[in-house]
């Protein structure tokens, strides 16, 4: 069996998915900017790490090239929460949130392809949206457009892919991780989202990571071309008035 390369996997959803997969026996491949925290979290389980910032695409290449010729799955988590209001969002936020989100993805997909081709199984691509694509919040437009992007991307990749590789996407309500801190650091703040939500609570990275680590792994082998909400029901139901 070939590793997993979570980019992203130092934290958060991402390094929750890690602890998943190497709890059912997977071997996972880590990649995020930081090496501190890389290393951290890859002590913990003996994984493996490489250092690359997305917007670097030779850097990108030679980190998923590290993990090995054969891939079972490739988990894309890194991204971006730069809430503004519309007059406010400069180029410079949208084409960041862009490439963190959406490009960055691209190219994970890209650099992972040959190997993922190569495993001897069906390969497993999980993407990341959000919630702000299914419903529309203020001050998520730049956000909502690189994800939505993102969501389009699983389709045309969960098509073209078929029947070697598998590609979903989970779209997550507010979880607390260091990415969504500035939202849910604020207790009233964070227990005045959470109400807004039918399930009453914020999301856990866990909570996320439990689905990834299905959509990774062979259980999930008749599933592709989905974007499913983790969302405590926020994006479908409406329970009051
Ligand atoms: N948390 C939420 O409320 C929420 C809601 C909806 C969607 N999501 C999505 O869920 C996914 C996981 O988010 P999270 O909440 O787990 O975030 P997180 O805790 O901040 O983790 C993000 C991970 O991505 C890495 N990363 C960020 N920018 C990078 C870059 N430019 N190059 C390489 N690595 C980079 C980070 O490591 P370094 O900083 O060391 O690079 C970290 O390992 C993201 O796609 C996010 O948009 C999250």
């Amino acid at each position: 069996m070939g590793p997993h390369v979570i980019v992203g996997g130092s934290s958060g959803i991402g390094a929750a998915t890690a602890r998943r997969l190497r709890q059912s026996g997977g071997r996972v491949h880590l990649i995020g900017r930081n090496e501190a925290r890389l290393k951290a979290v890859a002590d913990e389980f003996g994984g493996s790490f490489a250092v690359a910032d997305v917007r670097d695409k030779g850097a990108l290449e030679e980190a998923v090239a590290a993990a090995g010729d054969k891939l079972d799955g490739l988990c894309y988590a890194a991204g971006t929460i730069n809430l503004k209001p519309v007059p406010r969002v400069s180029d410079d936020d949208a084409r960041r949130d862009f490439e963190v989100n959406a490009l960055g993805a691209l190219r994970a997909v890209q650099a992972a392809l040959p190997a993922l081709k190569a495993s001897e199984g069906t390969g497993s691509i999980v993407l990341f949206s959000t919630v702000a694509v299914a419903q529309g919040f203020a001050a998520h437009a730049s956000v909502a457009m690189a994800k939505g992007a993102v969501e389009g991307l699983t389709l045309a990749l969960a098509a073209e892919l078929a029947p070697k590789i598998r590609v979903n996407c989970i779209a997550p309500s507010l979880t607390r991780t260091p990415l969504a801190a500035s939202l849910t650091s604020n207790e009233t703040m964070a227990s005045a989202i959470a109400a807004l939500h039918p399930l009453q609570r914020l999301g856990e990275a866990d909570d996320i990571a439990a689905l990834a680590a299905f959509l990774l792994g062979p259980d999930s082998s008749w599933i592709t071309g989905q974007i499913i909400g983790v969302d405590g029901g926020r994006s479908s139901l409406r329970t009051k008035g």
